[in-house]
């Protein structure tokens, strides 16, 4: 989802990539990795196991992407000597800090997920390249199955009441505009570790009342527990990321979610 917007982006910066994806390059095989992947000015990482829910089963499948196989790209940028640019998650952190998490909070995951993904963070510094990682949340967009998609799609199927989980809490991210931030970024000698989401924040029962809003206004729309919902893995109830770093770093302020979905509504075809 976010490497297909990203490659656009970029073109339209006027940056040139090479995209590319399963399954022409595996980045869990080491051994045949360095010889498939493009050479470039910078590697950038959009790959990972992304399946939340079914990694609590699937451990090893999980861990084999989102941490060998960041060690492994790690370790081609170190020996080409490129800088790497890495994709991680709030879902390193456990939610039960309220106020907004800077890059110095500290992690706890609570799923198989989160942890496979601070473990990549941690295999990243250890190899001891150029690299930059950065951390995003609830991602949406044109090429990938995300919480605005489901909703339309349901609101297009029925006219049952919607039930969205109210005591969850984020900053719902358009990936057009998390891929405009790296293209930002990457233009201003970047280390270390970065925290980019939308501006403001909400549980995923306000974002739900905005898409019903503004494609099916009346729609009845009502609050359930995360517990409700019963889902396999824990995510964390309040992680609301601080973009002051990147902002100090770009001097660029990033877009809230409400101009996000609105963008979104506007550029795709979301009923398609
Ligand atoms: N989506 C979110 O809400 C969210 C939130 C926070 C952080 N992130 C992070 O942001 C990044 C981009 O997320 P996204 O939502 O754009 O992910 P996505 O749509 O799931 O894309 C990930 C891509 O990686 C591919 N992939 C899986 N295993 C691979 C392997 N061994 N080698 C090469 N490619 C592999 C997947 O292929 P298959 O589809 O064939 O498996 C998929 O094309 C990820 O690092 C993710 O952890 C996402």
């Amino acid at each position: 989802m976010l490497g297909r917007d990203l490659t656009d982006v970029a073109a339209a910066a006027g940056i040139e990539t090479i995209p590319v994806d399963v399954p022409e390059i595996d980045i869990s095989r080491q051994r045949t990795l360095a010889d498939q992947l493009p050479t470039g000015d910078w590697l950038i990482n959009c790959a990972a196991y992304t399946r939340v829910d079914d990694a609590q089963k699937e451990r090893e499948a999980a861990y084999a992407v989102n941490a060998e196989g960041v060690r492994n790209l790690g370790e081609i940028a170190h020996a080409r000597g490129v800088p790497i640019l890495h994709l991680s998650t709030d879902y390193v952190f456990d939610g039960y800090v309220k106020e907004e998490l800077t890059e110095q909070h500290r992690a706890n995951p609570l799923s198989i997920y989160g942890a496979s993904k601070l473990a990549g963070e941690k295999a990243l510094r250890a190899v001891g390249g150029d690299f930059v990682i950065v951390r995003t949340q609830s991602l949406f967009g044109k090429h990938g199955a995300n919480f605005v998609k489901a909703i339309v799609r349901k609101l297009k199927e029925s006219d049952a009441p919607l039930r969205v989980v109210a005591d969850q809490v984020s900053a719902p991210t358009y990936t057009r505009h998390l891929a405009d931030a790296l293209v930002r970024l990457v233009q201003t000698r970047p280390t270390g570790l970065f925290h980019i989401t939308a501006g403001g924040s909400c549980s995923w029962y306000e974002f739900a009342q905005q898409i019903v809003a503004e494609i099916k206004p009346g729609h009845d729309v009502q609050p359930i527990t995360a517990a409700e919902l019963a889902r396999p893995a824990k995510r964390p109830a309040h992680a609301v990321l601080s973009n002051a770093k990147f902002r100090q770093q770009t001097r660029h302020a990033m877009p809230t979610w409400r101009e996000g979905l609105e963008t979104y509504f506007h550029e795709e075809d979301y009923f398609t």
